[in-house]
């Protein structure tokens, strides 16, 4: 299927269009052999990326989603049928600003009379560690973003990304880093043992999306873990070493080395700990907050292996 201009297939706004999520849900949306018009929003229609998908049939929309311009927002979704929502944390590293940002794009939806909202929410840590982690402000902005949409009156999906292959590669984060010998560590505050929902967010998220979209009824209410395979930080490692023959061991890091090794790389000491308290999180109450058992069923094809990953990514700046 292509991306249809028929005016009897529903129109499916979709935010952040030239990101990660938003890109994947277009993918998936395209692929599915249900006939979907597609609006998708971005600051700058004139960018390759945003070119790319007017050539593919989008209707790019240039718009700047922030809580100054809350009419040219509205204005953005008239029309659409359904609404896929994702707020970018990192733009600006603020969690009020985050939460006003994704309730701005609820309300609006919601003004344009949309039959149903998906937002890419993430758990509730505050709540859900019962006070014992309140800084993981990326995670508790968009949960209180979901209550709020959940409470909107208007079907709401809760399509929660798992952590991103991607995070392997970041340079940021660094999560890989190479021995005097030429051996390589992958560490973290997580447990060796712990199990992480991974996800290749470009290939898979869109898939958990469509399927929701696609359900006989729409699923209002309910949460949906979007990921592409459950692995350990041990087996992530064992993978990484068959995968490109190199020799990587995992290792279990201290609170204060992970913090300190980010703010060392330049990040500001609130970010630092938003990461490390977040992954102290997945390691102890699950990223999810709990353990969903993982379920393929109903998905357009299969999500993706980290060991498909792990071949077709680009190691280069990470195993220097
Ligand atoms: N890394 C992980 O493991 C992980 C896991 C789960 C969830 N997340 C969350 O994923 C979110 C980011 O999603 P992503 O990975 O899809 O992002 P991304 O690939 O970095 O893309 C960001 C998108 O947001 C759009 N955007 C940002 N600010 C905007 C604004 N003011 N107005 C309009 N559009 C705006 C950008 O559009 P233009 O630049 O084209 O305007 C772009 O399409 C973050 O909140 C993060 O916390 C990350
Ligand atoms: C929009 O993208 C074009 C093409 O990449 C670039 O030349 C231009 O500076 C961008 N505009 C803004 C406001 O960022």
């Amino acid at each position: 299927m292509t991306i249809s201009t028929a005016v009897s297939a529903p129109i499916i706004a979709v935010v952040g269009a030239t990101g990660a999520q938003g890109g994947s849900v277009i993918r998936a949306l395209s692929e599915s052999n249900k006939a979907y018009r597609i609006r998708g929003f971005t600051r700058n229609i004139t960018k390759a990326s945003a070119q790319a998908l007017t050539a593919q049939g989008v209707e790019m929309v240039a718009v700047n989603l922030v809580v100054e311009n809350r009419h040219n927002v509205y204005s953005a979704f008239v029309g659409a049928d359904y609404a896929f929502l994702v707020t970018n944390f990192w733009e600006h590293a603020d969690k009020q600003k985050e939460i006003a940002e994704g309730k701005l794009l609820i309300d609006a939806a919601k003004a344009a009379g949309v039959k149903g909202i998906i937002f890419s929410g993430l758990t509730a840590v505050e709540k859900l560690s019962k006070g014992k982690y309140t800084k993981v402000f990326h995670f508790d902005g968009k949960a209180e973003v979901a209550e709020y949409g959940r409470a909107s009156g208007v079907p709401f999906v809760d399509v929660q990304a798992g952590f991103y292959n991607d995070n392997f590669l970041s340079e940021g984060l660094q999560l890989v880093t190479k021995n005097s010998d030429g051996t390589f560590i992958l560490s973290s505050v997580i447990k060796p043992s712990a199990v992480i929902p991974l996800i290749d967010v470009e290939k898979d998220y869109g898939l958990y999306v469509c399927q929701v979209l696609e359900a006989p009824i729409f699923p209002d209410g309910s949460v949906v873990y979007a990921r592409s395979e459950d692995l350990s930080m041990e087996e992530v490692a064992r993978q990484l070493s068959e995968g490109l023959s190199k020799t990587v061991t995992y290792q279990q890091i201290t609170y204060e080395e992970a913090t300190q090794s980010l703010t060392k790389r330049g990040f500001p000491e609130i970010t630092a700990i938003d990461i490390v308290e977040g992954f102290l999180f997945f390691s102890e109450f699950g990223y999810y907050g709990r353990y969903p058992a993982f379920s393929a069923e109903g998905l357009g094809r299969p999500p993706s292996r980290f060991s498909d990953f792990v071949k077709a990514a680009d190691w280069s700046k990470v195993f220097l």
